[in-house]
């Protein structure tokens, strides 16, 4: 079975999947790290059949819960793990609070579980187009030239070219949304102020 797995693996990365993974990693990476969120567990049981943690720690760690939950729900579908759907928002949770943008707040956050509105990024006004994209994982999805998860960024600014589409593009990174480039759908940034998604929208619309 891990066999199988492992060849599958290595068959889409030949295919040229385009998340490049760090396999390399010391084996004190194999397990998931011990966590009293409720996830642990869950993600115990349910990630250990096909693959190590390492997949997870190998991620960048700006990644926001928006990139876990995707990130999970491939695993399913088209991965074909077997765990319940009501398993995923407290895997994420641990995920993100673990291995992503919300380290550090884990220890807070398991004593007075917030909503996630409450843990949401502070106000970024002012930042520029490279620190908005490394904050928000937007790397983790897309690349300059060529697709990943979503568009390259040249495509997109290839597509807008001679239209004014800044309002729609930066409408769009808020609102996410799907059927503009293919069905996989972008997550919502909607913590995003409407001036920082400008600044992205400026920034992508000129590559
Ligand atoms: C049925 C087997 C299977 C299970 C169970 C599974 N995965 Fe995966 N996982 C995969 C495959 C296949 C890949 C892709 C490997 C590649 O691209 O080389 C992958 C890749 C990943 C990656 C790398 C990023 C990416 O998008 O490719 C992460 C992170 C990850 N898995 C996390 C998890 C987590 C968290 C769980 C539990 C919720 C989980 N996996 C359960 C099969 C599985
Ligand atoms: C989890 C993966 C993922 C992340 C993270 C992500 N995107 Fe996307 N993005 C996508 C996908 C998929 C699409 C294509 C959606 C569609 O077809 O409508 C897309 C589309 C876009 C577009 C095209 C919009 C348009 O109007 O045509 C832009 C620009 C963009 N993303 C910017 C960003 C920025 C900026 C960030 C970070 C704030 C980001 N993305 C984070 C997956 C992602």
């Amino acid at each position: 079975m891990r066999m199988n797995i492992l060849i599958a693996a290595l068959a889409l990365a030949a295919a040229g999947s385009a998340c490049a993974l760090d396999i390399q990693l010391p084996p004190e990476t194999a397990a998931y790290k011990p966590s009293e969120l409720p996830g642990y567990q869950l993600v115990q049981r349910n990630c250990m059949t096909c693959h190590a943690a390492q997949y997870a720690s190998s991620q960048p760690s700006a990644s926001p819960r928006a990139y876990w939950e995707a990130t999970v729900k491939k695993m399913k579908k088209p991965f074909g793990a077997q765990f319940a759907d009501a398993d995923v928002p407290a895997m994420v949770d641990y995920l993100v609070k673990t291995y992503g943008a919300e380290r550090g707040a884990a220890a807070t956050v398991a004593a007075a579980v917030k909503p996630a509105a409450a843990v949401a990024a502070p106000s970024t006004n002012g930042k520029d187009a490279k620190t908005l994209l490394a904050e928000n994982g937007c790397m983790a999805c897309h690349a300059l030239a060529q697709r990943v998860i979503g568009p390259g960024f040249a495509e997109v600014a290839a597509r807008y070219k001679g239209k004014d589409g800044g309002a729609a593009v930066a409408a769009h990174i808020r609102q996410g949304g799907s059927g503009k480039w293919g069905a996989v759908p972008m997550p919502p940034f909607s913590q995003l102020s409407e001036a920082d998604a400008a600044v992205l929208a400026k920034y992508v619309l000129s590559r």
